[in-house]
């Protein structure tokens, strides 16, 4: 009989842990034991996993017993204080999270791109933030053929990746102004309906955000290439739930449309779409709810030689979080790595 896992999902709740729960259904992992757990908010909540409803718990030294995996998506807080537990009680954890990404310690995987990465784990697997995940998928197989010297990246990114109550407030906001009202935004810093905004992480000393500087420093890490020059621009857009992205390659030698085009449309992950006639190319809508990330409007840069255009949508909340956790834990079953570390621990350094 093959073998079969407990697993836990922290932050079940939520918009990426109710989708880990379904795609723990529909791939058919080997789930022997299922444990749901979040904050004390959701005790006494049911979630529905294979027909039958479980209850969600309350995270503890008690529910992280017993674990062979724990897939955490509640927050960098929350992993924090939980992730070391777990690896110590004999679970792996892949954390969606920022809180452990550029520790060096913990690898930071995307499937198609790193996943011999993973083997080095100590407990902790990092799954990347969703638009480097997207990213690295749609451009790795190019830098396979010739080395990128530079990206720049401008995101459109949808209300899922801040949660489910951010796109719960998107619908309430847009509501209210189509009804004449004020529209309030209590979970997002500001109105997004009819709306965009620069992505409110903390910005730095240079006037780049926390989201721009993952993009920056997480597609490095992934890339084992800290060459690899990157700007990026994040903007938050009225999407409810897949991000798109806009991105500029320059290659160390001309690169040319056609020949990216017929790499990217045999990729692993990738979904090339392009209908140049009818101008017809990636949309959020119809990326909603796929694994692949969608690619198209491939195209030379008129303005550099070496240059290269191209356009991105991409599921955040499946292949920009919950999907790729899970190819990560696949990848573990596969390698037989699914097997307790000693125990987490962490570096100073990041
Ligand atoms: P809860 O529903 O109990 O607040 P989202 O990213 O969609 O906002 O979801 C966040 C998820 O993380 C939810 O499941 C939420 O649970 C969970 N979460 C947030 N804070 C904590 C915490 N301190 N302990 C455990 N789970 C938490």
């Amino acid at each position: 009989m093959s073998k079969s896992y407990r697993i836990a999902i922290l932050g079940a709740t939520g918009a990426v842990g109710t989708e880990l729960l379904e795609l723990l259904e529909s791939r058919n992992f080997p789930v022997g034991e299922l444990k749901l757990l979040a904050s004390e908010r959701s005790v006494g909540r049911w979630l529905r996993f294979k027909g039958e409803d479980l209850p969600v718990e309350l995270v503890s030294h008690r529910t992280l017993e017993n674990l062979d995996l724990l897939l955490a998506s509640a927050g960098g807080s929350t992993s924090k204080t939980w992730a070391a537990v777990a690896v110590e009680k004999g679970a792996v954890v892949i954390d969606n999270s920022s809180a452990f990404r550029m520790k060096p310690e913990v690898p930071l995987v995307v499937p198609e791109v790193n996943p011999l990465a993973a083997a080095n784990h100590q407990g902790i697997i990092a799954n990347p933030n969703c638009t480097t995940i997207l990213m690295t998928v749609a451009i790795w197989p190019l830098h396979q053929i010739s080395p990128i010297k530079r990206i720049v990246a401008s995101t459109y990114q949808s209300a899922s990746g801040a949660g489910a109550k951010a796109m719960a407030e998107v619908k309430t906001q847009a509501r209210a102004i189509l009804q004449g009202q004020e529209p309030l935004a209590e979970v997002l810093p500001y109105p997004l309906a009819f709306n965009l905004f620069p992505h409110n992480s903390p910005l730095n000393d240079l006037g780049y955000c926390e989201e721009e500087m993952k993009m920056v420093n997480e597609t490095r890490k992934i890339f084992g290439d800290q060459q690899v020059r990157i700007s990026a621009t994040c903007i938050r857009v009225p999407v409810l739930r897949a991000h798109s992205e806009a991105i500029n390659l320059e290659f160390e030698s001309p690169f040319s449309a056609d020949a990216a085009r017929e790499i990217l449309s045999c990729a692993p992950g990738v979904k090339l779409i392009e209908d140049w006639k009818n101008n017809y190319f990636p949309m959020p809508m119809e990326a909603t709810g796929q694994d692949e990330v969608l690619v198209g409007r491939i195209r030379q840069d008129i303005s550099h030689p070496c240059g290269l255009e191209l356009w991105l949508c991409g599921d955040q909340i499946r292949k920009g979080a919950a999907l790729n956790a899970v190819q990560i834990a696949e990848l573990l079953v596969e390698r037989n790595l699914l097997k307790p570390a000693k125990a987490y621990v962490s570096s100073e350094t990041e």
